[in-house]
Protein backbone atom coordinates (compact mmCIF):
# COMPACT_ATOMS: atom_id res chain seq x y z
CA UNK A 1 0.00 0.00 0.00
CA UNK A 2 1.16 3.49 -0.87
CA UNK A 3 0.13 6.03 1.04
CA UNK A 4 0.09 9.98 0.13
CA UNK A 5 -2.09 12.83 1.59
CA UNK A 6 -4.35 15.09 0.18
CA UNK A 7 -6.26 18.56 0.85
CA UNK A 8 -8.26 18.53 3.58
CA UNK A 9 -9.13 22.06 3.96
CA UNK A 10 -10.11 24.43 0.87
CA UNK A 11 -12.06 27.58 0.47
CA UNK A 12 -15.06 25.66 -1.37
CA UNK A 13 -16.16 29.20 -3.23
CA UNK A 14 -19.93 27.84 -5.25
CA UNK A 15 -18.08 27.34 -8.57
CA UNK A 16 -15.54 24.92 -7.80
CA UNK A 17 -17.91 23.23 -5.97
CA UNK A 18 -20.35 22.99 -9.15
CA UNK A 19 -17.92 21.84 -11.39
CA UNK A 20 -16.99 19.29 -8.84
CA UNK A 21 -20.18 17.86 -8.47
CA UNK A 22 -20.81 17.62 -12.31
CA UNK A 23 -17.95 15.10 -12.46
CA UNK A 24 -20.59 12.88 -11.17
CA UNK A 25 -22.59 11.60 -14.38
CA UNK A 26 -26.46 11.49 -13.66
CA UNK A 27 -29.81 11.25 -15.78
CA UNK A 28 -32.00 13.57 -16.17
CA UNK A 29 -35.30 13.85 -15.43
CA UNK A 30 -38.93 16.32 -15.92
CA UNK A 31 -40.80 16.45 -12.60
CA UNK A 32 -44.46 18.28 -13.32
CA UNK A 33 -47.49 18.26 -12.94
CA UNK A 34 -50.34 20.19 -13.92
CA UNK A 35 -51.76 22.73 -11.37
CA UNK A 36 -55.25 25.00 -11.54
CA UNK A 37 -54.99 23.98 -15.20
CA UNK A 38 -51.34 25.18 -16.03
CA UNK A 39 -48.70 22.89 -16.62
CA UNK A 40 -45.98 23.22 -14.01
CA UNK A 41 -42.52 21.40 -13.57
CA UNK A 42 -38.89 21.85 -14.05
CA UNK A 43 -35.62 19.92 -15.58
CA UNK A 44 -33.95 17.68 -12.29
CA UNK A 45 -30.05 16.06 -12.33
CA UNK A 46 -30.18 15.02 -8.50
CA UNK A 47 -32.69 12.36 -9.09
CA UNK A 48 -31.85 8.69 -7.12
CA UNK A 49 -33.45 6.18 -6.70
CA UNK A 50 -33.77 5.49 -2.54
CA UNK A 51 -35.83 2.94 -1.65
CA UNK A 52 -37.96 -0.29 -2.20
CA UNK A 53 -40.13 -0.79 0.26
CA UNK A 54 -41.67 1.24 0.06
CA UNK A 55 -41.04 2.43 -3.07
CA UNK A 56 -38.98 5.81 -3.14
CA UNK A 57 -36.91 8.25 -5.27
CA UNK A 58 -35.43 11.36 -4.33
CA UNK A 59 -34.36 14.68 -6.37
CA UNK A 60 -33.20 17.88 -4.52
CA UNK A 61 -34.73 21.30 -5.72
CA UNK A 62 -33.19 24.85 -4.95
CA UNK A 63 -34.86 26.39 -1.90
CA UNK A 64 -35.01 29.75 -3.77
CA UNK A 65 -36.80 27.52 -6.37
CA UNK A 66 -39.79 29.83 -8.14
CA UNK A 67 -41.58 26.60 -9.18
CA UNK A 68 -41.28 24.35 -6.34
CA UNK A 69 -43.86 26.23 -4.11
CA UNK A 70 -46.71 25.48 -6.67
CA UNK A 71 -44.99 21.96 -7.65
CA UNK A 72 -45.32 20.62 -4.05
CA UNK A 73 -49.15 21.60 -3.77
CA UNK A 74 -50.00 18.95 -6.55
CA UNK A 75 -51.46 15.91 -5.22
CA UNK A 76 -49.41 13.76 -7.70
CA UNK A 77 -46.04 14.59 -9.38
CA UNK A 78 -45.54 13.02 -12.62
CA UNK A 79 -40.96 11.78 -12.74
CA UNK A 80 -39.86 11.19 -16.63
CA UNK A 81 -36.59 10.07 -17.10
CA UNK A 82 -35.16 11.92 -20.22
CA UNK A 83 -34.26 9.81 -23.55
CA UNK A 84 -30.91 10.93 -25.59
CA UNK A 85 -32.84 13.04 -27.76
CA UNK A 86 -34.07 15.48 -24.88
CA UNK A 87 -31.07 17.56 -24.48
CA UNK A 88 -33.60 21.00 -26.07
CA UNK A 89 -36.20 19.36 -23.57
CA UNK A 90 -33.72 19.08 -20.73
CA UNK A 91 -32.97 23.08 -21.51
CA UNK A 92 -36.12 24.18 -22.11
CA UNK A 93 -37.65 22.93 -19.08
CA UNK A 94 -35.15 24.25 -16.98
CA UNK A 95 -35.89 28.07 -18.61
CA UNK A 96 -39.06 30.63 -18.05
CA UNK A 97 -41.18 28.32 -16.12
CA UNK A 98 -44.36 29.94 -18.62
CA UNK A 99 -42.91 28.55 -21.93
CA UNK A 100 -41.29 25.02 -20.22
CA UNK A 101 -44.03 22.96 -21.95
CA UNK A 102 -44.42 24.75 -24.89
CA UNK A 103 -44.63 22.62 -28.08
CA UNK A 104 -44.28 18.96 -25.70
CA UNK A 105 -46.04 16.10 -26.53
CA UNK A 106 -47.08 15.01 -22.92
CA UNK A 107 -49.53 13.06 -20.99
CA UNK A 108 -51.41 13.54 -17.95
CA UNK A 109 -53.17 11.23 -15.15
CA UNK A 110 -56.51 12.02 -14.09
CA UNK A 111 -54.52 13.04 -10.68
CA UNK A 112 -52.75 15.64 -12.60
CA UNK A 113 -49.09 14.00 -13.23
CA UNK A 114 -47.60 15.11 -16.10
CA UNK A 115 -44.93 13.07 -17.80
CA UNK A 116 -43.10 14.22 -20.99
CA UNK A 117 -43.66 11.51 -24.15
CA UNK A 118 -41.04 8.86 -24.90
CA UNK A 119 -38.99 9.42 -22.24
CA UNK A 120 -37.28 5.85 -21.39
CA UNK A 121 -39.07 5.61 -17.78
CA UNK A 122 -42.32 7.29 -16.24
CA UNK A 123 -43.21 7.43 -12.50
CA UNK A 124 -46.69 8.46 -11.18
CA UNK A 125 -45.26 9.66 -7.10
CA UNK A 126 -46.78 11.72 -4.54
CA UNK A 127 -44.81 13.41 -2.18
CA UNK A 128 -43.16 11.20 0.75
CA UNK A 129 -41.43 13.79 2.44
CA UNK A 130 -39.03 17.15 2.42
CA UNK A 131 -36.34 17.29 3.88
CA UNK A 132 -33.81 20.68 4.02
CA UNK A 133 -30.29 20.11 2.78
CA UNK A 134 -28.55 23.65 3.35
CA UNK A 135 -29.64 25.83 0.18
CA UNK A 136 -31.65 22.82 -1.47
CA UNK A 137 -34.38 20.90 -0.58
CA UNK A 138 -34.47 17.30 -0.76
CA UNK A 139 -37.77 15.56 -1.76
CA UNK A 140 -38.29 11.94 -1.52
CA UNK A 141 -41.31 10.59 -3.77
CA UNK A 142 -43.26 7.85 -3.33
CA UNK A 143 -43.84 5.50 -6.28
CA UNK A 144 -47.24 5.06 -7.42
CA UNK A 145 -47.00 3.57 -10.48
CA UNK A 146 -44.43 3.34 -13.16
CA UNK A 147 -43.92 2.29 -16.89
CA UNK A 148 -41.08 1.79 -18.89
CA UNK A 149 -40.08 0.05 -22.36
CA UNK A 150 -37.76 -2.34 -22.75
CA UNK A 151 -35.39 -0.53 -24.36
CA UNK A 152 -34.25 3.28 -24.16
CA UNK A 153 -31.31 5.15 -24.19
CA UNK A 154 -31.41 7.91 -21.39
CA UNK A 155 -29.76 11.68 -21.34
CA UNK A 156 -26.65 11.66 -19.51
CA UNK A 157 -25.31 15.09 -17.73
CA UNK A 158 -21.85 15.32 -17.43
CA UNK A 159 -19.63 18.64 -16.86
CA UNK A 160 -22.16 20.90 -18.07
CA UNK A 161 -23.03 19.06 -21.20
CA UNK A 162 -25.38 16.45 -22.03
CA UNK A 163 -24.75 13.11 -23.74
CA UNK A 164 -25.37 9.85 -24.23
CA UNK A 165 -24.31 6.21 -23.35
CA UNK A 166 -21.52 5.05 -25.28
CA UNK A 167 -23.10 1.43 -25.83
CA UNK A 168 -26.74 2.22 -26.10
CA UNK A 169 -28.61 3.33 -29.20
C1 LIG B 1 -29.77 19.39 -16.83
C2 LIG B 1 -30.37 20.23 -15.73
C3 LIG B 1 -30.47 19.71 -14.46
C4 LIG B 1 -31.02 20.45 -13.42
N1 LIG B 1 -31.13 19.90 -12.19
C5 LIG B 1 -31.67 20.61 -11.17
C6 LIG B 1 -31.83 20.02 -9.89
O1 LIG B 1 -31.51 18.85 -9.67
N2 LIG B 1 -32.37 20.77 -8.90
C7 LIG B 1 -32.76 22.07 -9.11
O2 LIG B 1 -33.23 22.72 -8.18
N3 LIG B 1 -32.63 22.65 -10.34
C8 LIG B 1 -32.11 21.94 -11.36
N4 LIG B 1 -32.02 22.50 -12.60
C9 LIG B 1 -32.56 23.85 -12.80
C10 LIG B 1 -34.09 23.80 -12.91
O3 LIG B 1 -34.50 23.05 -14.03
C11 LIG B 1 -34.67 25.22 -13.03
O4 LIG B 1 -34.07 25.91 -14.07
C12 LIG B 1 -34.43 25.97 -11.74
O5 LIG B 1 -35.05 25.28 -10.70
C13 LIG B 1 -34.94 27.42 -11.79
O6 LIG B 1 -36.31 27.43 -12.05
P1 LIG B 1 -37.43 27.58 -10.90
O7 LIG B 1 -37.15 28.84 -10.13
O8 LIG B 1 -38.70 27.59 -11.65
O9 LIG B 1 -37.29 26.36 -10.00
C14 LIG B 1 -31.47 21.78 -13.66
C15 LIG B 1 -31.36 22.30 -14.95
C16 LIG B 1 -30.82 21.54 -15.98
C17 LIG B 1 -30.72 22.12 -17.38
Amino acid sequence: MTISSFPTNQDLDPSRLRKAFGIFPSGVVSVAAVIDGVPVGLAASSFRSESLDPPLVSFSIAASSKTWPDLRRATHLGVTVLASHHGDVARQLAGEPETRFNGLAVSVSDKGALVVDDGVAHFDTTIYREVEAGDHIIVLLQIRAVEHPEAGSPLVFHRSAFGRLADSA
